[in-house]
């Protein structure tokens, strides 16, 4: 949910974005654009299977910066050199299956990275919003049926969670030690469910899997089908993380802390049931449950409790499960079909924004 005050706020504003390459963050720089902001992003390149960034040819419409986070100097020097007053932070080694091979370039980049970050913010005197992205995962998960708040105790036991749930630590380290001291800025943590929208093509997640599979004509393989997830459109949460960023504009005392945007709980629902809805949108295709008992463990159960923005920010989610999964969807079909990658996204943003504030 957005507000026209909230899009009319970043009108010919700096704002940085952290992993713009990225799925989210291609979405984000898009978005941000659409509504007049001057955006900077920083990212490592895009890799040749995530071209989403090239689809919207980001590169000539938004002034990107090749790096990586875990380099001080480099994010440093963007930093002084784009003088934000937004940073909107989601550089991230982001997929939990590559944490458990690459545990160290995990923890190098979502903890170290953010530590680069925060140092840099902390010695910028631009900066005067700061949105740090961490994950629903970042919560010790024990498997409740009921959705995790942000008080709830932190604790990931993969290493993908584990550095999510340390990133938090580390920014509230940050924040109450020098941040919170500095009037000028207001910096808060977001954390999200699982986000799915077009373009993203990410190894192990299931989205990306299901488009894979419907395009080749082959089943769809499931390997977790009882495991439930919060499913919400991309829009979703970077509408919550946009939101959180004008409130901080108007008032960086009273916006601080920790931030859920997760979906409604009818949004909440088995794999399984995603892969076989992806397949009915697409009009042909299968699913296979194919269980990988060799699999790195994966938790069962997982929700968030978004009251807190809804009573403080007026944000909540907007698209049900079907609305989120049929333009999902939808987005790559379109694409198949010759349509201009940058033009759907626009109509998905439009339209997204009509229903809010219609
Ligand atoms: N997609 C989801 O379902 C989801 C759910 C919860 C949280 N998140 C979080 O949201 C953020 C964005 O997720 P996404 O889905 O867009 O991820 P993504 O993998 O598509 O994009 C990650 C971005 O981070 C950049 N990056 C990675 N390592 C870097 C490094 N060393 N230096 C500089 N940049 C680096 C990449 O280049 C890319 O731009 C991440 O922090 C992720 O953990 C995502």
């Amino acid at each position: 949910m957005i507000t026209s005050t909230v899009l009319n706020s970043f009108k010919g504003v700096p704002v940085l974005v952290t992993g713009s390459t990225g799925f989210k963050g291609s979405w984000l720089c898009t978005w941000l654009t659409e509504i007049g902001a001057q955006v900077s992003g920083f990212a490592l390149p895009p890799k040749p299977d995530a071209p989403l960034f090239d689809q919207l040819r980001l590169r000539d419409r938004i002034d990107q910066y090749d790096g990586d986070i875990r380099n001080y100097s480099l994010i440093k020097e963007v930093i002084e050199k784009t003088k934000p007053q937004a940073i909107i932070h989601l550089a991230a080694q982001s997929l939990v299956r590559h944490g458990y091979q690459k545990p160290k370039e995990t923890f190098d980049t979502n903890v170290g990275g953010s530590i680069n970050l925060l140092e840099a913010v902390r010695n910028s005197s631009d900066v005067r919003a700061l949105v740090f992205i961490t994950s629903d995962k970042c919560y010790k998960n024990k498997e409740w049926i009921w959705g995790y708040r942000e008080n709830d105790e932190l604790g990931g036991t993969d290493p993908y969670s584990a550095s999510k749930s340390a990133a938090e630590n580390v920014f509230e380290g940050y924040y109450q030690s020098f941040l919170k001291l500095n009037k000028n800025i207001g910096a808060v943590t977001a954390r999200a469910g699982n986000v799915i929208g077009g373009g993203d093509l990410s190894k192990d997640r299931i989205v990306p899997d299901c488009i894979r599979a419907l395009r080749a004509k082959t089943p769809i393989e499931v390997r977790n089908p009882v495991a439930t997830r919060p499913w919400q459109h991309v829009l979703e949460p970077l509408s919550g993380y946009l939101t959180l960023t004008a409130r901080i504009f108007e008032n960086p005392d009273k916006i601080t802390g920790p931030w859920n945007f997760g979906p409604n709980t009818e949004n909440v629902r088995p794999v399984k049931e995603l892969a076989e809805f992806a397949s009915k949108i697409w009009g042909s295709g299968s699913v296979n449950v194919q269980p990988d008992h060799f699999a790195p463990h994966e938790s069962n159960l997982l929700m968030l409790s978004s009251d807190k923005a809804k009573s403080l920010l007026a944000w909540s989610p907007l698209w049900g499960f079907e609305r989120c999964v049929e333009n999902t969807i939808n987005w790559y079909q379109k694409i198949d079909n010759g349509e201009n990658p940058l033009d759907l996204t626009r109509a998905q943003i439009t339209s997204y924004v009509e229903d809010c504030i219609t």
